[in-house]
């Protein structure tokens, strides 16, 4: 997609405009744009990003949110329905995630922005909580490969030492033993996803558990992804293993309410088995000038309408709504799985759930996805070893879409052979750099991405 498609239709603003524009006008041109861009995803042929997809359920949370945009809820005098939408929204969640089975602590929990927030708050939380109470000073985190960027980036801004554990190339999971040969004295926690981004797969939470009961560690299990919708799979008589508070080593869980939570853009709840944990990363200024100030996360004023949108979201749907949902997702993924698996030469990697991803040996599976570009399908890309995944969501469980896959997916294997001997043109945006990572190429995939980010908020060049 071009970077500025609409400088030829509308106003490109370079100064803040000394007249204002009637508001029918904004909303026209605004109302152009989302039509336009809405119409990529609309058909199916896009993986994760649009969970929910449903218009009528983001015109009713649009209402909800409409009834709160202007609140702040750090001043909880002015708004008390702010504290039940977000203590509502977090026992919710601890049901969900099978908080019954906390015996001697008290659950608790933090509606954050966002996956990313949700896991740096964990990565917070327990670099405080170590300091605390065992006078870790040089802490460590140990994590799987396959775990979110998120949790580099939080070890990166908090002083955290990260340890990159590897996975079963076969299975895409944890090597337990790894972990369990690199935790020492300074290690304030061990993550598993439940499931991972790249291959859809859960990591063996139950050995995780065992291994941090074992050694005094804490484990945060990441359910941005799966937290609100691996539940159902369970109900539903779908192999998930078991990932949440009823093992007793989880020590956190982050499930993003704005994935599959069907919820607005910009919330995410991240739950811990004990209180304690979660406020050891409070913060408090008692003698500021400008009064004494508090906040329970990281961000200091926050919008009512993302509270009110995600509790209307769960409240709305309720349990029924969301395994109906789950139901669809699921069957969905494993008919899309079985077109994978008609074709000899592709493999799924791992034991997937509702995301599932897949490579191939006899060609660079790239030209499968050049081909289905052509198609409209985006997939999204993984390096080492070169695979492409898909993330079911709503959109891919109308009518028709799961046949279009298994038939656009036969048209690209044919299109991969007979290109095979060809650089595959999407492979040198997402695939692996050929003999590994070199510092030279690091360097300029950088370069190229902060190009691309500079580019996210540039204006057109013009005069
Ligand atoms: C498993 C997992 N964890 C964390 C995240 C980060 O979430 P966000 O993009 O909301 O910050 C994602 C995003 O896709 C994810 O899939």
């Amino acid at each position: 997609m071009a970077s500025f498609p609409y400088e030829d239709r509308f106003a490109v603003h370079r100064t803040l405009p000394e007249d204002g524009t009637p508001r029918a006008a904004v909303i026209e041109q605004l109302a152009a744009m989302g039509k336009e861009e809405d119409a990529f995803w609309e058909s199916g042929t896009c993986s994760g990003t649009m969970y929910c997809g449903d218009h009528d359920h983001y015109r009713f949370l649009s209402e909800a949110f409409g009834l709160f945009s202007h609140v702040n809820v750090l001043q909880r005098d002015m708004c008390p329905s702010a504290t039940k939408f977000e203590a509502e929204i977090i026992a919710m969640t601890l049901d969900l995630l099978h908080a019954e089975a906390v015996a001697g602590t008290t659950p608790a929990g933090l509606v954050t922005s966002g996956g990313t927030g949700s896991i740096c708050h964990a990565v917070l939380a327990y670099r405080e909580h170590a300091a605390q109470t065992r006078g870790v000073t040089r802490p460590n985190l140990i994590k799987p490969e396959t775990a979110h960027p998120a949790f580099d980036k939080a070890c990166h801004l908090f002083g955290v030492e990260l340890r990159r554990a590897p996975v079963d190339p076969a299975t895409t999971l944890v090597d337990v033993d790894w972990v369990r040969h690199h935790v020492d004295d300074d290690t304030v926690a061990l993550v598993g996803s439940a499931c991972n981004y790249g291959y859809g797969t859960v990591d063996p939470i139950g050995e995780l558990s065992a291994l941090a009961l074992e050694r005094g560690v804490g484990l945060h299990v990441d359910g941005c992804l799966g937290g609100f919708i691996l539940p159902f799979g369970q109900e539903l008589g779908y192999p998930v293993p078991v990932f949440d508070y009823r093992l007793e080593g989880v020590t956190s869980i982050s499930a993003d309410t704005h994935k599959y939570g069907y919820a607005l853009k910009g919330t995410s709840v991240l739950t811990f088995r004990d209180k304690e944990l979660r406020n050891s990363q409070y913060f408090f200024l008692t003698d500021w000038s400008g009064g004494k100030y508090c906040s329970p996360g990281m961000e200091g004023s926050r919008s009512g309408g993302l509270l009110a949108a995600t509790w209307a979201s769960m409240v709305q749907l309720g349990r029924r709504g969301y395994r109906h949902h789950a139901e669809e997702i699921f069957a969905t993924s494993a008919r899309m799985q079985e077109a994978v698996r008609s074709h000899p030469e592709l493999r799924l990697l791992g034991d997937p759930t509702f995301l599932f991803s897949f490579t191939s040996e006899p060609f660079d599976v790239y030209h499968v996805n050049d081909f289905l570009r052509t198609r409209g399908w985006r997939l999204n890309g993984q390096q080492y070893p070169n695979a492409l995944h898909m993330a079911v969501t709503r959109p891919q469980t109308l009518p028709g879409v799961a046949e279009r896959f298994a038939a656009d997916l036969a048209d690209a294997v044919a299109y991969a052979h007979a290109h095979r001997d060809e650089a595959p043109q999407s492979g040198a945006v997402y695939g692996g750099v050929a003999g590994g990572m070199t510092e030279e190429a690091d360097a300029f995939i950088k370069l190229v991405m902060a190009d691309l980010m500079d580019g996210q908020s540039a204006i057109p060049a013009g005069s």
